[in-house]
């Protein structure tokens, strides 16, 4: 991995103190709080964000590495919510970052970011990935912390509570996910389908265990949250012995214990949109399971899209900002 400045890299539970993130200055650089958030009222709840396919959107934005991550965000999902919901100089936060996606986006736009990853060979394309965004003229800052964000307010320096404008994450989705595949003996073979083999990533708990850290990671995130700040969740059902796992209403649930009130419901398209069309870009297992499922007599659909699930900060009523349960 090449050498970086700009992207500080702590260890689990050591305050990146070092990062541009943490500097003095850095309070200075964010607008106050304007009034209540709110996205293009004109804007769609289904975002277009699949118009070009997943390496399209990467190539040439991304360092090539970026691939091995099991479960990368399409990048137009983080850029739409970026646009929506925040303005040039605003502070991005995500708390699960992979490989950067959210802090390259930002970054793009303008708008500084940190991150926190679990695994080091994903927080290290991170810190590569805004290398990369640096050496292409992106002006926001971001720095990329290695921990575990259920403890993210031990991690972050206490000089950002209350500045986040908005947090965009994705919680990852079980053990294996469909990574990618070639050709092999006797059939086809998957690669880059799995994160780490650390226990301690949420991707190894099951659905309640996984919907418990994700509260305590937006326990977190909330309190980085400035009044009126916003929380972007994109989250994806999966089959588990063909019963569907439910994670955008598990994510909904942890939203809510974690003290944040849901605002909006949106779908972010994996799908383009061509002449009124669906054209939909489902993995060859995706394909797969639902051919089986047919011909078994079960009518199931791809799925084609993310849940968003977006959060408001819950304030006091005193306060006159923000949203109110
Ligand atoms: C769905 S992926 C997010 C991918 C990311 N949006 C991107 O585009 O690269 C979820 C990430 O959460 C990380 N993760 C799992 N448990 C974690 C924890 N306790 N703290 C921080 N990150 C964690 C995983 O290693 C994985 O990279």
């Amino acid at each position: 991995m090449p050498e970086h400045t700009s992207t500080g890299h702590s260890e689990p539970d050591e305050p990146d103190t070092n990062g541009p993130a943490a500097s003095e200055g850095y309070q200075r650089r964010h607008r106050e709080y304007e009034g209540r958030h709110r996205a293009d009222p004109e804007g769609l709840s289904v975002w277009a964000t699949a118009q070009s396919t997943g390496p399209v959107q990467r190539r040439g934005r991304y360092v090539p590495e970026s691939v091995k991550h099991p479960a990368r965000m399409l990048p137009a999902i983080a850029a739409h919510a970026i646009h929506a919901y925040t303005q040039p100089g605003d502070l991005v936060v995500d708390p699960m970052c992979g490989i950067g996606t959210t802090l390259v986006e930002a970054v793009h736009a303008g708008r500084d970011a940190f991150g926190i990853e679990y695994e080091p060979q994903w927080s290290n394309i991170a810190d590569a990935n805004i290398h990369h965004a640096h050496s292409q003229g992106a002006t926001g800052r971001a720095s990329v912390i290695r921990g575990d964000a259920t403890r993210l307010v031990s991690l972050v320096p206490a000089a950002l509570t209350g500045q986040a404008a908005l947090v965009v994450t994705s919680p990852p989705y079980g053990p294996t996910v469909h990574g990618l595949v070639r050709p092999g003996e006797g059939g086809v073979v998957k690669h880059d389908d799995r994160y780490g083999e650390d226990k301690g990533n949420l991707a190894y708990r099951d659905l309640t265990g996984l919907a418990d850290g994700f509260a305590q990671i937006l326990h977190g995130c909330a309190t980085l949250l400035r009044p009126g700040g916003v929380v972007v969740v994109t989250a994806r059902p999966w089959r588990k012995r063909g019963e569907l796992v439910d994670l955008p209403s598990a994510v909904i649930a942890a939203g809510l214990r974690a003290g944040l009130v849901p605002i909006e419901r949106c779908v972010a398209l994996l799908a383009a949109v061509r002449d009124g069309h669906l054209v939909a870009r489902p993995s060859f297992f995706q394909l797969q399971q639902v051919r089986k499922a047919r011909s078994s007599g079960v009518p199931m659909h791809l799925i084609a899209h993310e849940d968003v699930l977006i959060f408001a900060k819950e304030t006091s009523p005193k306060d006159g900002t923000g949203v109110v349960a």
